[in-house]
This record gives structure tokens, C-alpha cells and sequence, in this order.
């Protein structure tokens, strides 16, 4: 399991970063709470120590000589540095090496990669001294997350607000997942029901949520992959990877045709409108227009995952998704997979209210192109796309062999 050092200052968002120490825990990491003097002003010992099991450092020369271990070995320990949220002043701290605080000492002995997740009043962000700190600690490869701009404790509002948790909560797994199974890959992830528009008003869609793929680009970044998200989902997309917001099929396609070729996997979890409307009406159709709307001439799209089997290159992993009718869509699955010359394709029951459209969970089969197959049995959807990427890792480093 990775370990985490995850340093908090005295900042009014000191509170904040509780939340993603439990959503890091929550995922197996190991975490080191680290309090500098001001940030043991906001958030106590007692709280760190309950929610980490870990001892809390909160002094330089602690007085309890058995205290559990010293700087030195928590750094030899430890696979990244987390500062959140961060002052001006340990920033300032850091530029400068200064050792007179528990965070700044364990910082200097630690090094990088270390991830500055800043929160101060937009006056002391925008002033030349921490500017001028903050290049310092990018020169040396320490990377920041943020600060956002918006409204502050003190009432201003400016650049100096911490960046939504979620942001950095992904940014950190992105860092953890470095040297994970799919490290140096790239990954192409398509989700979401696309839109056909009928006018500049109304759309033909389908039941697809998005979830599925956002958990699959999620669970890609956090296993060590460069990601790529082309969406055409509603839902918030992970941190940490690349997205692209697409509406129609004919726009998602456009997208993956242009990027496909230069990535490890292509994931098509998108459900891609079959039919889209011949001409999309500007403005708005009137109803006297258009009568009962039973005129709506639709042609088919382009099957993005078909032109993507035709011209695959010779290393790159196709991914299906089937989403079928009730437990005999095996059949059909595997005929696509074949037809759209797919490696793996993921057989959806989407009759089932429990899984699958809408839901957070899903119960998958993959089917390989060598005939086998392997049941996911329900789960949540992040559980599930790890398993997928898992699968997909596997077969990626199987190829290189070859
Ligand atoms: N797909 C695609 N482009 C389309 C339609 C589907 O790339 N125009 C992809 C989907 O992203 C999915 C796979 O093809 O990975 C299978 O989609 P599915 O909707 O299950 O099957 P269809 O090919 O649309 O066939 P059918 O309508 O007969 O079920």
C-alpha cells in the first residue's frame, strides 16, 4: 500500500482536508497526518491520530522520546508528500529550507514529489514573496494544485481559495497510481449517451448515465494510465486525466478519430446513438410546424467502435461494451465482439434495474477474444471498471512480450 505524508497548515480550510485523508484511506492508501505549529491551531492531534491510526507529528523535538518515529524515517517510509492546505508562510518555509517546524522538517528531508494544495487570502497569493516562492518549488519539480478563485472566510474574493477536494483528492491518486500496472500507458475512454438534436431545443438520447465510463477513466488514472476522457455525460469527470465534452455521436467521433491511434487501450463505454436526425432545425420547431412530430427523418451514425477494429494499430486494445436485453445477450456479445474486432467486450444486462443505466453498480462478463470468460460478479462500478482495467493491464504487458 502507498504511504502518504499529508501535511496540514493553519488555514480557516484546515477542516477540509480530513474529508480526503478518509477518501485516501478509504482506498487502501496509508497516511501520515503531519501538523505544522498553525495548523495544530485548526485541527488537533486527537482527531488525526482516530481517523489515520498513525501518530500525529506536531512538534520538531518531541518531548516523549518513544514518540513512533522520527523525520528522517518517515520520509525513507513514505511515496509521496501532501501539503493541504498550504500558507503562505510554510510555502515560504519550504523556498527557503528553513527546519524550525514539524512539516518543514519533514519536507526538507523528504524532497519530492510533493503535491501544494495552497488556501490563504488572495493578497498574500498574489504578493511578489510568495509568487516568487512558489516558482522556487515548481523549479524544483514540487507540483501545485490550485489555488481557485472565488469567495474567501475573510469575506474578499480573489485567487487563494483551496481547490475542490475532489481535484485534489484525484491529483493524488493520479501521483499514487504512477507506478502502478498501467504506468506509461495511454488510455482513450468514451462515455455518456451521446445527443442527436432534433433542434436547437430538443435531443434523442438514451439511458446511459456516464457512469460507467467516468468509474473506467477514474479507475485507468489511478492504475498509472496518461487518460483521456471524451464524455458526453452530465456527471463531474475525475481529476487528474484529460476531457473532452462532446455532445452528438458524429462530434465523439470526430474526437477518437483524431487521438485513437497514439493510445495503448480504447475503452468505448459510451453509449453511441444508433440513429441521429438527417437535419437539426435552428432555433426552435414550432408545433404548428411540425404536426404530431411523426416526420422526424433519422439516418444512422457512424459505428465509431467498428472503424476503430478496421484500422487498430497492431498493439492497441480494443474494448467493447454490449449492453443486451436479459441473461442470453452472450450471443449477441460475442458477435459483435467479432464483428467489431474487439479484444474485450464487456457484456451488459441492461433489462435489470439494479445494475447497469442509472446505477452506481453493475455486474459485468468480459469476453476475451480467445473464448474465455470471466464474471464480474455486482458490484459498485468503481470495483467493476478497476477489475476492467485490471484485465486490461494484464493484457497490455502479455503483448509486450510478443
Ligand atoms: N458503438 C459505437 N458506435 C455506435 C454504436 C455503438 O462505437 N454508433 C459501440 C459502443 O460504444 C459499444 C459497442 O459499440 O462499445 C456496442 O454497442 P451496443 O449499443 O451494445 O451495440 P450496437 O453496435 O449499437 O448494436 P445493436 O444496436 O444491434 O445492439
Amino acid at each position: 500500500m502507498p504511504t502518504v505524508l499529508f501535511g496540514i497548515t493553519g488555514s480557516i480550510a484546515a477542516y477540509k482536508a480530513l474529508d480526503i485523508i478518509r477518501d485516501l484511506m478509504a482506498e487502501g492508501v496509508e497516511v501520515v497526518p503531519i501538523l505544522s505549529e498553525g495548523g495544530a491551531k485548526f485541527v488537533t492531534r486527537t482527531t488525526l491520530e482516530a481517523l489515520t491510526g498513525r501518530a500525529a507529528m506536531s512538534e520538531v523535538l518531541p518531548e516523549n522520546s518513544r514518540q513512533e518515529i522520527g523525520h528522517i524515517v518517515l520520509a525513507r517510509q513514505a511515496d509521496l508528500l501532501v501539503t493541504c492546505p498550504a500558507s503562505a508562510d510554510i510555502i515560504a518555509k519550504y523556498a527557503m529550507g528553513i527546519a524550525d517546524d514539524p512539516l518543514a522538517l519533514i519536507a526538507l528531508a523528504f524532497g519530492t514529489p510533493h503535491l501544494i494544495a495552497p488556501a490563504m487570502n488572495h493578497r498574500m497569493w498574489e504578493n511578489p514573496a510568495t509568487k516568487h516562492n512558489v516558482e522556487i518549488l515548481k523549479e524544483r519539480g514540487i507540483e501545485f494544485i490550485g489555488p481557485d478563485k472565488g469567495l474567501m472566510a475573510c469575506g474578499e474574493e480573489g485567487w487563494g481559495r483551496l481547490s475542490p477536494l475532489d481535484e485534489i483528492y484525484g491529483r493524488i491518486m493520479a501521483e499514487l497510481g504512477k507506478s502502478g500496472p498501467l504506468s506509461g500507458r495511454r488510455v482513450l475512454v468514451s462515455a455518456g449517451g451521446t445527443r442527436e438534436a432534433i433542434d436547437d431545443v430538443r435531443y434523442i438520447t438514451n439511458q446511459s448515465s456516464g457512469r460507467m465510463g467516468h468509474a473506467i477513466a477514474e479507475a485507468a488514472r489511478d492504475l498509472g494510465a496518461k487518460v483521456v476522457l471524451v464524455t458526453a455525460s452530465d456527471l463531474k469527470p475525475p481529476a487528474g486525466i484529460q476531457v473532452e465534452h462532446v455532445g452528438s455521436a458524429e462530434e465523439m467521433a470526430e474526437i477518437i478519430f483524431n487521438i485513437a491511434e497514439s493510445h495503448d487501450a480504447v475503452i468505448m463505454s459510451a453509449a453511441v446513438a444508433d440513429f441521429t436526425p438527417v437535419k437539426k432545425v435552428n432555433g426552435k420547431i414550432k408545433k404548428g410546424q411540425i404536426g404530431d412530430l411523426s416526420n422526424i427523418e433519422l439516418k444512422r451514425t457512424r459505428d465509431i467502435l467498428r472503424e476503430l477494429g478496421t484500422k487498430k494499430p497492431v498493439r492497441q486494445l480494443l474494448v467493447g461494451f454490449a449492453a443486451e436485453f436479459g441473461p442470453e445477450g452472450k450471443e449477441e456479445a460475442l458477435r459483435k465482439m467479432k464483428e467489431k474486432s474487439c479484444d474485450l467486450m464487456c457484456l451488459n444486462d441492461v433489462s435489470r434495474s439494479d445494475i447497469g443505466f442509472c446505477s452506481e453498480h453493475n455486474e459485468i462478463s468480459v469476453l476475451f477474444s480467445d473464448g474465455e470468460i470471466k464474471h464480474l460478479p455486482k458490484n459498485t462500478k468503481k470495483e467493476i471498471a478497476k477489475s476492467i482495467m485490471l484485465e486490461v493491464a494484464a493484457i497490455l504487458k502479455k503483448n509486450d512480450r510478443h
